[in-house]
This record gives C-alpha cells, sequence and structure tokens, in this order.
C-alpha cells in the first residue's frame, strides 16, 4: 500500500501521524510511505531521519494526497485539505466528527474510509488510542499547575514540594481516571498532598493499592467537594462521562470559597470543563482569572510537547496503521472488532450511529 503523512496545517499543530520508526516498519513490510517535506519538523524528526528510514520525501501536501491510498495523521483534515482527499482513499486520524457537522458533511461528500482514531474501542470499553493523550495531559497538568502557582503570575506563591520546615501543597484531583491518576503520580512525585476524588469506587481502591500514603482517595460529592476547594492550592479538573458534557463538580460560587491565587487545571475542557467558569484558552494565553482563582484550561494540552506526544500517539497507533496496509481496510476490520470500532463513514455512508444522533439526522438516513 502507498501510505502518506502530510505535514499538520492546523493552527498550532506540532505534531505528526509517524514517526520514521513508524516509516521503519511500515517499509519493512513493503509499504511505501511518502512524507510531506518537513511534516517531522515540529515534533524533531527531519526529512533525512524519514529517507534513512525509507520513506518518499513529497515537496507538497496535494502530491502526499494524490499518490496515496492511505493518510494517516494527528488532526481531523481543516477546510483546505477537503477537497485532496480522494475516493476510497483511508484516512486515519482523529476526527471528532460529533463536535462539527461540516467536517462530517466534507467527510460524506468526499467518500473516503475514514477510521477516527478517537472512536477505535477496546472490549472493556477503553479507548486505545486516547489514553496516551490524557497520559500525557495529566502529567502537563501539574507541571503547568505548579507554574501558575507562582506569585509573578497571579498563583498563593506555593512550592507544591514545600522544603524542609515547611509543608508541602495540596493537590485536589477530580476524576481517577487516566488523566487524574497520572496528575496525581507526578503531584504525589514532587512530594505535594494529594486528594483524589472520584464516584468509582473500583477506581478510588485501585489508587488506594497503587499510590503512596500521601495520595489520600475520597469519594467525590458534592459536600466533599465544598470541603477541600478550601484548603488545596492546585485543583485537576479530570472527569469524563463518556459522550456527554462533563458536570459542574465546582460552581461559580464555590471560587468565593477557595483562597487567592488557587490555581485550576480543568483539563475536562474539551468535555466543557468540570468547572462552570471553565471556557477554552490556548497555549499563546492559556490563563484567565476570576474571583482571584487562576484558570488554566488549554483544549489542546498535548500539542505543548509535540515531541513526547507524537511519540505517545504513534506508539498505540502504528499497529493498526500497519493492519490497515497489510490487510487492507475490509479484512482488517473484519479480523480486529476494536479497529472496526473506528470506522466512521464508509465511502459517503456514516457507520457511526453516534453521529447520527449527534446531528438528529435518524429521519434523513431512515
Ligand atoms: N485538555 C486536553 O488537552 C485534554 C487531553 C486529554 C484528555 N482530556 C480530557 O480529560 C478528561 C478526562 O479524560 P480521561 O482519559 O482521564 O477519562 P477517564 O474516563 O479515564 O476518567 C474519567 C474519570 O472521571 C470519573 N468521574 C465521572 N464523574 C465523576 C464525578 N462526578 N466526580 C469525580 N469523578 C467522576 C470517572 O469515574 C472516571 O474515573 C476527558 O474529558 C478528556 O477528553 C483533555
Amino acid at each position: 500500500m502507498i501510505v502518506g503523512i502530510p505535514k499538520e496545517i492546523k493552527n498550532n499543530e506540532s505534531r505528526v501521524g509517524m514517526t520514521p520508526a513508524g516509516v521503519f516498519e511500515l517499509v519493512k513490510n513493503n509499504h511505501t510511505v511518502c512524507v510531506q517535506s518537513n511534516a517531522g519538523e515540529g515534533s524533531g524528526f527531519f526529512n533525512s531521519d524519514y529517507k534513512q528510514a525509507g520513506a518518499v520525501i513529497l515537496d507538497t501536501i496535494d502530491q502526499v494526497y494524490a499518490m496515496s491510498e492511505m493518510i494517516v495523521k494527528v488532526k481531523e483534515p481543516i477546510a483546505e485539505e477537503y477537497d485532496l482527499i480522494q475516493e476510497g482513499q483511508i484516512v486515519f486520524t482523529y476526527f471528532h466528527f460529533a463536535s462539527s457537522e461540516t467536517l462530517t458533511k466534507a467527510m460524506i461528500k468526499q467518500k473516503a474510509i475514514c477510521i477516527a482514531y478517537e472512536t477505535v474501542e477496546d472490549k472493556d470499553g477503553s479507548l486505545p488510542l486516547l489514553t496516551p493523550m490524557s497520559e500525557v495531559a495529566g502529567r502537563m497538568a501539574i507541571q503547568q499547575g505548579a507554574k501558575y502557582l507562582e506569585k509573578p503570575v497571579k498563583g498563593r506563591g506555593v512550592l507544591l514540594g514545600g522544603v524542609p520546615g515547611v509543608a508541602p501543597g495540596k493537590v485536589l484531583v477530580l476524576g481517577a481516571g487516566v488523566v487524574g491518576i497520572q496528575a496525581a503520580k507526578m503531584a504525589a512525585g514532587l512530594g505535594a498532598h494529594v486528594t483524589i476524588m472520584d464516584i468509582n469506587m473500583k477506581r478510588l481502591r485501585y489508587v488506594n493499592d497503587v499510590m503512596p500514603p500521601h495520595v489520600v482517595t475520597e469519594f467525590s460529592n458534592e459536600f466533599n467537594i465544598r470541603k477541600h476547594i478550601k484548603t488545596h492550592d492546585l485543583i485537576i479538573g479530570g472527569v469524563l462521562l463518556k459522550g456527554a458534557k462533563a458536570p459542574n463538580l465546582i460552581t461559580k460560587d464555590m471560587l468565593k470559597e477557595m483562597r487567592p491565587g488557587t490555581v485550576i487545571v480543568d483539563v475536562a475542557v474539551d468535555q466543557g470543563g468540570c468547572v462552570e467558569t471553565t471556557r477554552p484558552t490556548t497555549h499563546e494565553d492559556p490563563i484567565y482569572i476570576i474571583d482571584d482563582v487562576v484558570h488554566y484550561s488549554v483544549a489542546n494540552m498535548p500539542g505543548a510537547v509535540p515531541y513526547t506526544s507524537t511519540m505517545a500517539l504513534t506508539n498505540v497507533t502504528l499497529p493498526y496503521a500497519l493492519k490497515l496496509a497489510n490487510l487492507g481496510w475490509k479484512a482488517a476490520c473484519d479480523k480486529d472488532e476494536t479497529l472496526r470500532k473506528g470506522l466512521n463513514i464508509i465511502e459517503g455512508k456514516v457507520v457511526y450511529e453516534e453521529i447520527i444522533e449527534a446531528f438528529g439526522w435518524e429521519e434523513v438516513f431512515k
């Protein structure tokens, strides 16, 4: 198969769909990989690295789309790319169709085979191609939170680890899922006192088993949250209700209960956030302050660490890309139930129920 790796052209996206190691694997399996010139530069991979791994370097994005039977990328195609996508071409990337009717209609029109990273789903309901980005965001949440706790950026002026003779900072983590556990682990590593809350007792039992004693679990309810926000310096929002808006666990009136300079990093911002006052921000302008509480709510946190994020993403996407290239999409999806869940649009037909529901299209498709 001819596999194409275009340069991401979405604003501020420095990740790339495949590393030189991935190219090497595909070439070893007798496939041709066309990489757009400088596609990997933002992630620290250069044309020479790709060439050495066996890639063909093409000058333009048009050439990559025109040559390839399968496109492997990171973000959903943006308007400039729509017409480059060809009938029957496999596009393997994050799509998040339910959040864009325009994109969905464009992909229906192009009659491509759209396989979405975010809906590739294991038997146990976990989402293996989303997990690494949650891991990155969870760990990064503490790095960012620690930075914004500093006084010059309006934080409380607390050093998370404390020093001998001074108590460490306190971190409250809402949600003990992928984001929450990674955040708790990083905070604990810095020596902070950590409280982690969830409504899922299985998760809390797991955290209680694997974390050190200065990570304390507590059941998530309004009473407990109201109690802890008064004394914690950094609050991490990592809750998720699958397919729904995140619940507002911290309402606007609760900000007044917090001490000035408290920092909230609401990682769940991409699902509306679990804090009522959360609105999406960017890496250029990541924070804003309401009632003396610093809000950090960047919607694409992993984008700031493209080297790590590209490697983490491609580690999990490559086995599927390889399967698609080796077998073709039909046989690959027939054989692999997890990958089959990734099929969203096949040659103009939406096959992922939630997309049809999201746009109220049931009638049209009956
Ligand atoms: N901002 C970013 O750049 C970025 C990056 C990656 C992920 N995310 C987002 O972070 C969020 C968390 O992702 P995840 O992978 O950790 O999800 P996850 O499903 O692994 O974990 C979510 C946890 O929230 C818990 N939860 C649900 N309701 C709760 C409540 N009322 N109180 C406490 N906990 C509750 C669930 O039981 C679950 O354990 C998602 O919205 C995801 O999209 C954002």
